[in-house]
């Protein structure tokens, strides 16, 4: 029996190249994956630790989650997030408004365990009752952004394991630029933006109405099945989206040892990977 290693690797969006923005992003994903990394060096769980770099890359207008988040047709900010274990506990929330942090909101469906996801003004009522305090909608709409989603999406994701072999994926988006109001894409899905389970985890990013056909993370968590690593599941995943959609995404990955991978057929997806005993890895 191998030992587990700590690992974590984030995302920061698959998309087209984002310009000035490219080095910020890779400069928020290192800075997202150290933070998550002390957590699991401070004993803390890997879901801890994804929450903590989800809530780092949410508060970086660089991306859009949380502060930063596109805009639908009404003009509105509409996020959706899930957090989900290898031991099948997950939270979600979907079409949220004014929470600044709703990978935060996600953990406390989670912890409350009677339900798996809640939407819109059901979801912002129980932040409410959870003391979760709203901002106003427009403290999460910053003024580049119209610019920024003509560049990317931008959806972020982490995936972890800690010292105690404990796994935990987590996504959250701001979700298509100019979507339909109520619209909800892959993200808050469990199987589809996030999973977790006992051979490993996955988040993804990329055109959600794609990646939910293709059960995008249940899929690549699957295929780890086979005795995949996680960059050949990746790969593996992406490629037959590639071939049934036609649509653009990546996935993040780690699998119950340590290993982590990720792959995507856009023309960039930031991304760090920190493993034990290693400095962290920054690509695109
Ligand atoms: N992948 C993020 C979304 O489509 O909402």
């Amino acid at each position: 029996m191998v030992n587990p290693r700590p690992a974590i690797i984030v995302h920061g969006g698959a998309g087209r190249g984002s310009g000035e923005w490219r080095e910020a992003r890779l400069a928020g994903c290192l800075a997202a994956a150290r933070t998550g990394w002390k957590a699991i060096e401070d004993g803390r769980t890997a879901l801890d630790a994804v929450e903590a770099a989800i809530r780092a890359l949410e508060d970086d207008p660089h991306f859009n989650a949380g502060t930063g988040s596109s805009l639908n047709q009404a003009g509105e900010v509409e996020m959706d997030a899930a957090l989900m274990s290898g031991t099948l506990e997950a939270g979600a929330v979907a079409a949220v408004s004014g929470i600044r942090n709703p990978i935060h909101l996600a953990r406390r469906v989670l912890e409350d365990g009677r339900h798996v996801l809640l939407a819109g003004p059901g979801a912002c009522d129980f932040a409410r009752r959870a003391g979760i305090p709203s901002v106003p909608a427009e403290a999460l709409i910053t003024r580049t952004q119209h610019e920024r989603w003509r560049q990317s999406h931008g959806t972020v994701g982490c995936v972890a394991v800690d010292r105690d072999g404990r796994i935990a994926a987590g996504t959250s988006t701001g979700g298509t630029p100019r979507k339909l109001p109520g619209r909800v894409g892959d993200t808050p899905l469990i199987g589809c933006g996030t999973y977790a389970g006992a051979a490993g985890a996955a988040s993804c990013t990329g055109l959600g109405e794609a990646i939910i056909k293709m059960v995008l993370a249940k899929t690549s968590v699957d295929l780890l099945g086979s005795g995949r690593s996680p960059k050949e599941a990746a790969q593996k995943a992406v490629g037959l989206l590639s071939e049934h959609t036609g649509g653009q995404a990546g996935v993040i990955m780690v699998d119950r040892l340590g290993a982590v991978g990720y792959a995507h057929n856009a023309e960039e997806m930031p991304v760090c990977h920190i493993t034990a005993g290693n400095q962290p890895i920054t690509a695109f």
